[in-house]
């Protein structure tokens, strides 16, 4: 309608005006009416790497959540700003870990498992950060011997972590978390739950003694909704079905499937397909909706037949993305995400450890 036309009209004349001074990043889940502006568009991993190279803009607009843009605030060049256009869009999932009780469970462990390296110099415990949380709990993991992970990269990070480490403490997502280690071979009563708010986590001592993998109670409520049922019903309806999910997904789920992986792994598998395959795809709807129009050759549809979007990255609206470049051509930068230079300098440290862990 008139309105979307003249907003478009407006996003692409501010970015005619600013050229090269601007670059804008767009996550998988956005809408299309943002897509459609992106530069560049990615999984969380590739974002961040692109945060990291772009140095010729001298900002970086970013259409993703709260954490995806303190992320490249902190890899972004000193001469960048980082702007999320619509500040309230957060992360459920990032929101369930806070400094306070991450520092408290580490007490705990600490308490239980000493600070000394065993006889082949491994620390006790190890932090993993999945992406998703805070600037402050990344920087946690860079002063702990910690590391960073995204869905991406997941095993990697793990596989580097036992290296170094006993055992690792991985927050906030306890499904990426459990999926990643079962997968490489870790078994479910070596992976106990921690509630934050009982001693031990809620555990008996035994378990916690035996444990490989310390779980956070995080989750998300866009992935825990899909289920074993909707994968039976789709292998019903459409017999020979691929059904791919997001490793967020609880771990039935992911059992149940035929393969986990990050955005940019479902896109490449769909890519690679022989014409005509049937996909049901267990991730955020305004994505899995994109690749079904992008690739008619093939038949791509979600596992959950209720429309359920991200409410958060929803919130980025093409409203929000003229305002924000209307500001730049003005000369204002609106909307900038900082992260202080004393969380900056630990979080880097452990961003660079999971940059420099290649598969
Ligand atoms: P990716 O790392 O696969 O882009 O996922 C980010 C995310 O928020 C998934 O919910
Ligand atoms: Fe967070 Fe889930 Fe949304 Fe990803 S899909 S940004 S984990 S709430």
């Amino acid at each position: 309608d008139a309105s979307d036309d003249e907003l478009k009209y407006r996003i692409l004349t501010a970015k005619a005006e600013l050229g090269e001074r601007v670059v804008v990043l767009g996550h998988f889940y956005q809408r299309d009416e943002v897509i459609e502006f992106a530069d560049f568009v990615g999984d969380s991993f590739q974002l961040a790497n692109a945060a990291q190279t772009r140095d010729k803009a001298e900002a970086i607009v970013f259409c993703g959540v709260h954490f995806m843009a303190e992320t490249a605030d902190m890899l972004s060049g000193s001469h960048q700003s980082v702007i999320l256009p619509n500040l309230a869009a957060g992360c459920s999932m990032a929101d369930m870990a806070d400094l306070p009780s991450v520092e408290a469970c580490w007490a705990e462990l600490e308490a239980l498992y000493g600070t000394e390296p065993d006889a082949e110099g491994r620390v006790p415990v190890i932090p993993v950060t999945y992406m998703n949380s805070s600037a402050a709990l990344k920087a946690f993991c860079g002063q702990h011997g910690g590391i960073v992970c995204t869905s991406s990269n997941a095993a990697t990070v793990l596989e580097w972590a036992f290296e170094r480490g006993q055992r690792v403490l991985f927050f906030p997502d306890q499904h990426l978390g459990r999926n990643t280690a079962k997968a490489m071979g870790v078994p479910l009563e070596e992976m106990p739950l921690w509630n934050p708010r009982l001693p031990l986590g809620g555990n008996e001592q035994a378990v916690m003694e035996q444990a490989k993998v310390v779980l956070w109670q995080g989750f998300c409520s866009v992935h825990k909704r899909f289920t074993v049922n909707q994968i039976e019903q789709a292998r019903v309806d459409f017999p020979g079905v691929r059904v791919i999910v997001h490793p967020e997904c609880p771990m039935e789920v992911v059992d149940a499937a035929d393969e986990a992986g990050s955005t940019d792994y479902i896109l490449k598998a769909i890519q690679a397909a022989p014409e005509g395959t049937t996909f049901a795809i267990g991730t955020e709807i305004n994505m899995v909706n994109r690749l079904a129009a992008q690739y008619p050759q093939h038949t791509i549809f979600c596992l959950d037949p209720v429309i359920c979007p991200c409410s958060t990255m929803y919130r980025i609206h093409p409203g929000y993305l003229a305002w924000v470049l209307e500001g730049l051509v003005a000369g204002e930068v609106r909307n900038q995400i900082t992260v202080p230079e004393d969380t900056a300098v630990n979080a880097r440290i452990a961003l660079e450890r999971m940059l420099a862990a290649k598969p």
